[in-house]
């Protein structure tokens, strides 16, 4: 796997003569957001720096803090501190309140803002993909903050129905009790279920599956073989939101004949997000599309 450079400790002359940003994460290496955000800047003639930040496990606020101070323009926040970025904003936006977890931050008049970008980048990507959500039956698979994060723009888009379905039902029972005013309010049936309940015939068939557990990240699948043999259909679009690899999940979905996609395109959307919000600018100045094509031939 290729290696890129990363900061544990912040240089003040970096800041001078830049616009600075980065993304926060740990570990972080990996990240193709300096990829994405240099490209999305030569597409719209933007002069800035983007750069990785792996803050200690327990040291992620006090460098945040240190960025900002030191002239920092914005940054994005990834594994394992989205909830403790949420906590550190002074603002947040809708969405990421209602993800309780936020993936972009800024600021503004001294004061830190946060946004959540997931959802609707989820979200861009699968209209780019020709999936639509409206009137469709969906399936999201686990009930961590990267299900919270992204059930908002799929209540709005009008589906008709959304199952979460969890290793621990309870989990998948709480998440469903706290965005059940807005799906009433919305209209849209929103239903949990545990994993193990998927193998019955209960079921109907699902337009969508997302799989937004953790699972692939440990080379797992969060469907049994039955399951996922019940839940596939042809017609089924499956979605991981992991990226790089064919995961257990698409491969359960490859072998039932259904379409699926990897998470690339959301990093790609989701960052598109941070970047107009950061730089204001219109999304179609970033060629997104052509910025993921990019990346696949990486
Ligand atoms: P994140 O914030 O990235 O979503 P998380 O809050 O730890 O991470 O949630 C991870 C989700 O993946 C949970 O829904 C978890 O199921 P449990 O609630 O039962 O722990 C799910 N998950 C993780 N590993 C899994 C596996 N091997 N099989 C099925 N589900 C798994």
């Amino acid at each position: 796997m290729t290696s890129y450079p990363f900061l544990t400790q912040l240089n003040p002359t970096l800041f001078s003569a830049n616009d600075v940003y980065a993304v926060f994460g740990n570990p972080i290496a990996h990240s193709k957001s300096p990829l994405i955000h240099e490209q999305f800047a030569r597409n719209s003639k933007q002069h800035l720096m983007y750069q990785r930040i792996q803050p200690s496990m327990d040291g992620f606020s006090k460098m945040l803090t240190e960025f900002f101070q030191m002239g920092g323009k914005g940054a994005n926040v990834t594994i394992p501190f989205k909830v403790e970025a949420f906590e550190r904003c002074d603002h947040l936006s809708g969405r990421a309140r209602l993800a309780a977890a936020v993936n972009t931050v800024w600021q503004e008049n001294g004061h830190l803002y946060g946004d959540n970008t997931d959802g609707i980048g989820l979200f861009r990507d699968l209209v780019a993909q020709g999936v639509g959500i409206q009137d469709q039956s969906i399936l999201i698979l686990g009930a961590g903050g990267a299900s919270r994060g992204i059930l908002e723009p799929f209540l709005r888009a009008s589906a008709q129905k959304i199952v979460i379905a969890n290793r621990t039902a309870q989990k998948a029972h709480e998440l469903v009790l706290s965005f059940k005013p807005l799906a009433s309010q919305l209209g849209v049936e929103l239903a949990s279920c545990s994993s193990a309940d998927l193998e019955k015939e209960t079921y109907p068939l699902f337009d969508v599956v997302i799989n937004a557990s953790a699972a692939g990240l440990n080379n797992q699948s969060p469907l049994s073989p039955m399951a996922a043999r019940r839940i596939f259909q042809c017609k089924t679009f499956a979605y991981d939101l992991v990226y790089g690899k064919t995961t257990v999940f698409m491969q359960q979905a490859l072998q039932q004949g259904c379409r699926v996609s990897d998470g690339l395109g959301m990093l790609v959307e989701q960052a598109a997000e941070a970047f107009i919000q950061w730089r204001k600018l219109d999304l179609r100045a970033l060629d997104t599309r052509g910025v993921l094509a990019g990346l696949r031939l990486k």
